[in-house]
């Protein structure tokens, strides 16, 4: 996957003198030396990351970790102290005015917490009111406008006044003025904090939904680690101005690294979290006959082995112990049709409701192919004991 957005070694100090801090920083010092030294605020310190095309990226961090900060440098609201920002191939950090403003306009739209409507204005308007700036005539902006009103369900709200709609509406009048203008890149920055839970869990999903059609690269900042895995496709945890830990939802509560974070994946549901497709164990061929074909854990003696026919559907399962013997020439003996099978996507609290009936499950890919295996106790360690006792409380 191409990367859209690609930050490399990025620091912020806020101070129009940064010098001093920026060496400390380089020698190894931290954001508490550098205020306690210099008293100088530090922003980042050395962030690298790649927001893959496409991607729903969550930053995520308790309130000063530097989430917004490295947001706003992204568009440069923040002007960067050091490193290098690159957006496709334009080198942010480098740009003239008029690049930069082009940038803003057309490339990336930033979603804040408190989004502040024009009061006066209709709805409509408000949505409007950006593509102004792009020099787009005004029957174009309207439909544009009532394009993307329509897009997040607000069509038969266009012509009210900001103060008629609720909070969570206010919030979509916001992301639809973000959508109009057609740029790739979204940056969120707790565009659904100040909402209601209820609301919010509403707007996640209307963005989850969004984005399958809209296939925008979004950087979403949150300090809820909760949004972040729901929405996350990958997730960058920050501390101090520093990045802790990246990767996708899954890898980081089986791994958090450290107890701080550690301490954020210690409620998650897991259960709900992990599908069978990262849970499994992988199947492969053992072994080939003209009418049968037996899949096994590789270099596991225990548990089931799958025996599909040539076109692939499953036959039954056996004991893994036995592939021994049909190696040896021995007949295929009769199979257990206690099996049952469930795709990658399929979440652990589903297929753990289907043992019990079944000793085995298979896991197929999108085509229906048998991919892995789960069992009982696999699946069972994954979602329970495996994460909690990850890491010591902070
Ligand atoms: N304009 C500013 N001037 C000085 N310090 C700032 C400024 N903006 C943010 N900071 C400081 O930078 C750090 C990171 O802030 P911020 O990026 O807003 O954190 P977050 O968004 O994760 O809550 C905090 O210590 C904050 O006080
Ligand atoms: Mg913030």
């Amino acid at each position: 996957m191409t990367d859209r957005l690609k930050i490399e070694h990025l620091y912020k100090v806020f101070s129009d003198r940064p010098e001093a801090a920026m060496k400390m920083l380089e020698r190894g010092a931290n954001k508490a030396d550098v205020l306690r030294e210099t008293g100088q605020v530090v922003g980042l310190d050395d962030v690298s990351l790649s927001v893959p095309a496409g991607a729903m990226y969550m930053i995520m961090g308790l309130s000063g970790s530097g989430k917004s900060t490295l947001a706003r440098c992204v568009n440069r609201l923040n002007e960067p102290s050091s490193g290098q920002i690159l957006l496709d191939d334009i080198d942010i950090c480098k740009l003239n005015e008029a690049g930069l403003r082009d940038v803003r306009r057309n490339r990336i739209s930033m979603v804040f917490q408190h989004f502040a409507l024009l009061p006066n204005r209709r709805v409509v308007e408000n949505v409007e009111f950006g593509l102004k700036l792009r020099g787009m005539s005004s029957s174009e902006r309207r439909k544009r406008a009532e394009q993307v009103l329509e897009v997040v369900g607000l069509a038969r709200w266009a012509q009210k006044m900001p103060h008629e709609l609720s909070g969570g509406m206010r919030q979509r009048v916001g992301l639809a003025r973000a959508l109009a203008t057609d740029a790739d890149v979204l940056i969120m920055d707790e565009a659904f904090s100040a909402l209601d839970p209820l609301i919010r869990a509403e707007m996640q999903d209307e963005l989850l939904r969004l984005q399958r059609t809209l296939n925008k690269t979004i950087l979403f900042i949150t300090h809820d680690f909760q949004e972040a895995l729901k929405l996350g496709t990958r997730i960058a945890i920050m501390s101090e101005g520093k990045l802790v830990r990246e990767g996708t939802p899954q890898s980081i509560v089986l791994q958090p690294g450290s107890d701080y974070v550690a301490a954020f994946t210690r409620d998650v549901d897991r259960a709900r979290l992990f599908n069978a497709g990262s849970s499994m164990t992988s199947l492969v061929p053992m072994l080939k006959r003209d009418e049968f074909i037996v899949l096994a854990c590789e270099g596991e003696a225990g548990g089931q082995a799958f025996v599909i026919d040539t076109d692939e559907h499953v036959l039954g399962t056996l004991p893994a112990a036995r592939i021994a013997e049909l190696r040896d020439g021995a007949p295929l003996p009769p199979l257990s049709a206690a099996f049952a099978c469930v795709p990658t996507q399929a979440r652990l609290i589903d297929v753990a409701a289907k043992f019990g009936r079944a000793d085995a499950i298979g896991v197929t890919d999108e085509t229906g192919r048998l991919v892995g295996r789960l069992e009982a106790g696999q699946v069972l360690a994954r979602i329970g004991a495996d994460g909690a006792n990850g890491a010591s409380h902070v």
